[in-house]
């Protein structure tokens, strides 16, 4: 090569972990019977007709010089519950196969038990790839299950579920299971939202007894070190209850309103005290589609937070679930302008269509304005 390359072989190794594979286990059988096999996730399908798939091996690999010999290797696709099996084959030294239970396969190659697929193949080239083989395998025979795949990216285990934002499985009707998929998918997006912006939040439903906590998901640095599931959050003084509030029949939240404003004192906080100022809360609200709380406490606690709450909508137009972010009131704003609020929004709209709420902007005119620009 000419030039150096402007990255280490630990950048090329992140960089290269972000394409997430499956996990397999290739086995072979050596010429006095012995059994090799290592894990590998440089398995890939190169060709259909002929059926060809490759994977590479490390030269430097104590097995590479049985590999480099075998006419044939079997190709073990392991199933999700399968990682200490990845993790014995991925280690020197011992008898791999000692105490695993397993079958002889196509030329008496061992074939792992309990894993999702398998392909059995004969070694058509071997070429050179720097410091790995290439090994090029005809497929002779497959077989499969039903079992869920193991899954590799960014140095761990992962598991394969279909994306939130793909399309819903054939049949699969929104209105029978509604608030399943609201907080199956709010939860997730909840999770990867938090990630992103290192926050703090919490997924809530209108209970029995008004708003009430399903999940969280702490930050580094969560406002308190309970997060208690099953919390019941007040209606009028909690930006999660605004945002149920403002989204939902009015018979619904009335008695929790009603005894709540009788009971609340002026100037503590923001929240509203007065039906007047209730009003222009829930209005606001509607308006924006987001609901604030400056400052209020957490659970009893003496830390003043501020907290950012956004509806998750059905097709009625009713919030199934309110997203809300909760942060110190020293670190976290819980302005409307930011980029946090500007994502925790395009979150709950992009869910919201989800569960087959149509926008009345959305209704008016395809060219409605960004998200960031209505903010
Ligand atoms: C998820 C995962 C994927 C791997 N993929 C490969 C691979 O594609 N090629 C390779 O040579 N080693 C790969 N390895 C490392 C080998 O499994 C490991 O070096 C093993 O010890 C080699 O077996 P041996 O010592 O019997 O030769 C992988 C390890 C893990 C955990």
């Amino acid at each position: 090569m000419d030039e150096q390359p402007r990255f280490d072989s630990r950048e090329l190794r992140q960089v290269l972990g972000a394409f997430v594979t499956g996990v397999t286990v290739v086995t072979t059988v050596d010429a006095q019977g012995r059994f090799h096999g290592l894990t590998c996730n440089s398995f890939s399908s190169v060709s259909l007709e002929p059926p060809l798939v490759l994977w590479s091996q490390a030269t430097k690999a104590p097995s590479h010089p049985v590999f480099r010999e075998v006419p044939h290797f079997a190709v073990n696709i392991l199933a999700e519950d399968q990682i200490a099996l990845s993790k014995r084959f991925a280690s020197s030294g011992q008898d791999k196969f000692a105490g695993l239970e397993h079958d002889i396969g196509f030329a008496g190659l061992p074939v792992l038990r309990g894993c999702s697929a398998w392909l059995e193949c004969k070694v058509v080239s071997k070429l050179p790839g720097g410091d790995h083989a290439i090994f090029v395998g005809e497929v002779q025979t497959i077989r499969r299950t039903p079992r869920r795949p193991l899954v590799f990216g960014g140095g761990q285990y992962l598991v394969a579920d279909p994306h939130d934002l793909g399309s819903p499985p054939a049949g699969v009707a929104f209105e029978g299971q509604g608030q399943l998929n609201a907080v199956r998918w709010g939860a997730r997006a909840m999770a990867r939202l938090s990630k992103e912006f290192d926050q703090t939040m919490a997924l809530s439903v209108w209970g029995n007894h008004g708003p009430t906590v399903t999940a969280w998901e702490p930050g580094s640095s969560p406002v308190s070190g309970t997060l208690p599931m099953g919390l019941i959050l007040p209606v009028t003084s909690t930006a999660t209850g605004l945002a149920f509030a403002a989204n939902l029949p009015t018979a619904a939240t009335d008695p929790f309103v009603s005894a709540e404003l009788a009971a609340a004192v002026d100037g503590v906080s923001d929240s509203p005290t007065t039906p007047r100022s209730w009003q222009q809360a829930i209005a606001h609200t509607r308006q924006t589609g987001l609901a604030r709380r400056a400052p209020g406490r957490f659970y009893g606690d003496q830390v003043l937070i501020h907290a950012l709450s956004a509806p998750i909508l059905d097709a009625s137009g009713c919030a199934v679930l309110v997203m809300t972010a909760i942060g110190d009131a020293q670190q976290f704003s819980a302005e409307f302008g930011t980029p946090f609020a500007a994502a925790l929004k395009a979150t709950v709209e992009s869910l919201s269509r989800r569960m087959g709420y149509v926008a009345e902007s959305d209704a008016r005119d395809e060219s409605r304005p960004t998200l960031v620009s209505a903010l």
